[in-house]
C-alpha cells in the first residue's frame, strides 16, 4: 500500500483506486466511460476535477460513492475494498463516510432548513435533541444563522446550497463530494460557497473531491485532476495560473 511520509507522521490514503473501468451498454455498443483511473487520495486533500463534457467526471464521482460498480479494478475507501459490498453495505457505507452535495441542491420542500440537515441523522435514528443540536450548530458554520426554520423556496440559490453543504456533513463523513456545487449559482455566489468548500479541510477535517466546469472555482493549493475520455490525463497542484488550465482543457 502506497504512504506518503513526512517528517513525524505517515499519513494512510482515504481513497485508492486501482485500474477502474467502467462500462456502459448503450444499444448494441459500449460506452468505455472511465478507461483505466488510478488514484491514490488522502485525508484532508481538496481534489478539483476538470475535463470536457461526456470525459467520465460524473461516472468517477458514482463509482467512488458506490453508487455504481465498476466493470473492473478496486477501489478501497480506509483501506477497506468497496468494490464487492452488496447494496445495503454500500448505503451503509454512504451514510457513515460519505457526504454529496448537488448541482440542484436537491433539498426536501416540505421541510426547513434546519429539518433538511437533520434528515440523514433521523435516517440514521440519532436521538431528536442530539441530531438538532448538530443540524443547528452546522448550520452556524455554513453561515446560515437564524435560517433555521425558512423553507427551501424562501431561500436564495447560494443559501440552498449552504444547507446542502451542511446536510451532506451532518454524519461527520471523512469524504465530501460535490458534482458542480456552483453550477447553478452567479459568480459571487459561486466564490463565496467555493471559500466555504475551501475552508473544510482544515476545520473539520474533510476531505474533498469537487467535480467543476468554471476555472474559476480554482484555489492555490488545491490538487487538480483532468480528465479526457475517461482518463486522467494530468494531476497536479493549482499554483493559481488560470491560464495554464484553460489552454490545458482547449488541448482536450
Ligand atoms: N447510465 C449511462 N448509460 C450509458 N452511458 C452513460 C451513462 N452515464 C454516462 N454515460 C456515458 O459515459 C460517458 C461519461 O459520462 P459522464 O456523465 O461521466 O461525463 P461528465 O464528464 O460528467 O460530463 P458532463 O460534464 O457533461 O457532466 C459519456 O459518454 C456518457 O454518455
Ligand atoms: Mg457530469
Amino acid at each position: 500500500m502506497s504512504k506518503v511520509k513526512n517528517s513525524t507522521i505517515e499519513t494512510l490514503p482515504l481513497l485508492e483506486l486501482k485500474n477502474v473501468k467502467k462500462n456502459y451498454t448503450k444499444g448494441d455498443h459500449i460506452v468505455e466511460a472511465i478507461r483505466d483511473i488510478s488514484i491514490t487520495i488522502y485525508p484532508e486533500e481538496f481534489i478539483a476535477i476538470l475535463g470536457p463534457s461526456g470525459s467520465g467526471k460524473s461516472t468517477l464521482l458514482s463509482l467512488i460513492a458506490g453508487l455504481e460498480r465498476p466493470t473492473d479494478g478496486e477501489i478501497s475507501i480506509n483501506n477497506e475494498s468497496i468494490t464487492h459490498l452488496s447494496e445495503d453495505e454500500r448505503t451503509i457505507l454512504r451514510r457513515h463516510t460519505i457526504g454529496i452535495i448537488f448541482q440542484f441542491f436537491n433539498l426536501q420542500d416540505i421541510l426547513t432548513a434546519l429539518e433538511n440537515v437533520e434528515f440523514p441523522l433521523f435516517v440514521c435514528g440519532e436521538e431528536p435533541t442530539a441530531r438538532r443540536d448538530l443540524a443547528s450548530s452546522l448550520l452556524t458554520t455554513v453561515g446560515l444563522d437564524n435560517l433555521d426554520h425558512r423553507l427551501p423556496h424562501e431561500l436564495s440559490g447560494g443559501e440552498k446550497q449552504r444547507v446542502g453543504i451542511a446536510r451532506a456533513l451532518v454524519n461527520k463523513p471523512p469524504l465530501l463530494l460535490a458534482d458542480e456545487p456552483t453550477g447553478d449559482l452567479d459568480s459571487q455566489t459561486s466564490e463565496e460557497i467555493i471559500d466555504l468548500l475551501v475552508s473544510l479541510p482544515s476545520t473539520l477535517s474533510t476531505t474533498i473531491i469537487m467535480v467543476t466546469h468554471d476555472e474559476e472555482a480554482l484555489r492555490s493549493g488545491m490538487r487538480v485532476l483532468l480528465l479526457s475520455d475517461g482518463q486522467i490525463e494530468e494531476d497536479f497542484m493549482y499554483e493559481g495560473d488560470h491560464k495554464q488550465i484553460t489552454e490545458r482543457l482547449e488541448q482536450l
